[in-house]
């Protein structure tokens, strides 16, 4: 285990291993604690040593079916179907589930992709170095070559059946997105973030977050896309998007988490609006990255 050498003013980052959690964590959930926490290990495994009801929020994107390999064992996202790909992340969610209290949300980010149209590789990409794959999977049963997979909206309805209440989808649009090659339909220019509660009442300041002329937030979000300073980097998202989350969600002091933690964006925003923050990655180079950040948050 070891504390982050921080702003010293700032409450203590404890980065611990999976190694460091055989036993339940329970130190950082004792009442007055005000540590933050990162630990380097796979969801499923941390998330079962964590006891229920702990955290307020969770807001997370994780890995998208089939987009990149980040080279690791237990990673999520290299299932050969998109039902083992789904299945793995309902169980992990219903970890998060039960480590939510139960007046808790989760906000989660997650796009879309197309059935591989019988290329089996995806030529390396200069500006997205993590999208160049070696194997893409098959066309999902019931899907033809080309056609949009809907894994959002899949994975929204099993974690309804899961239990989770199904509160509303928001269009994360991007005004800055990449164009395509593709000659045959729109570009893609938006992900969605879903928000879903544990029970049917929960805890949300409508109050919070306010549109242009005092008007209550809509479910359409203009955020452009952002690249970590200095950090090679994919797949972060944009500190713009997990400010409104957490405002909403969350009182000052509460307990926010990330089981997906990448570069640390929730941890960065969680932090600058006075919020304690738990994050999981299995990826180390990640959570040096989100180290770098978490010791200068304002650059963000
Ligand atoms: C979409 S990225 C999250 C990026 C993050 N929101 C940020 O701002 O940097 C998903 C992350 O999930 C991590 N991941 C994949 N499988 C995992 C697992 N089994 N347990 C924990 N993290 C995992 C990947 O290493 C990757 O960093």
């Amino acid at each position: 285990m070891a504390t982050l050498p921080s702003d010293p003013a700032a409450d203590p980052i404890e980065v611990l291993t999976e190694s460091d959690c055989v036993a339940p964590i329970t130190n950082l959930f004792v009442p007055g604690d005000t540590s933050s926490a990162i630990v380097v290990g796979d969801v499923r495994r941390v998330l079962a040593r964590i006891p229920s009801g702990v955290f307020q929020t969770c807001v997370t994107s994780p890995p998208y079916w089939s987009l990149r390999d980040y080279g690791l064992d237990g990673q999520i996202g290299l299932e050969a179907s998109i039902n083992d790909y789904l299945d793995a992340l309902v169980t992990a969610f219903g970890e998060v589930r039960r480590v939510l209290r139960n007046d808790g949300t989760l906000w989660l980010n997650i796009g879309d992709s197309y059935t591989s149209g019988g290329r089996k590789w995806r030529a390396p990409d200069k500006k997205n170095p993590g999208r160049a794959m070696d194997t893409r999977p098959k066309t999902p049963d019931g899907l033809k070559p080309k056609d949009l997979i809907g894994v959002p909206w899949r994975l929204a309805f099993k974690l309804q059946e899961a239990g989770w209440y199904l509160r509303t989808e928001i269009i994360w649009n991007k005004p800055n997105a990449q164009p395509e090659s593709v000659a045959d339909r729109p570009t893609r220019s938006h992900e969605y973030v879903f928000l879903l509660s544990k029970s049917e009442r929960y805890y949300y300041d409508i109050d919070a977050v306010r549109g242009p002329n005092d008007r209550r937030q809509r479910t359409v979000w203009d955020i452009k896309t952002q690249v970590t300073p200095g950090e090679t980097n994919f797949a972060v998202f944009p500190t713009a998007l997990v400010e409104p989350c957490i405002l909403s969600a969350t009182h000052p002091t509460d307990f926010v988490l990330d089981p997906f933690f990448g570069t640390g964006t929730t941890g960065v925003v969680a932090r600058e609006l006075d919020r304690r923050f738990f994050g999981i990655e299995l990826h180390p180079e990640y959570v040096e990255i989100a180290k770098r950040r978490l010791a200068c948050s304002d650059s963000g």
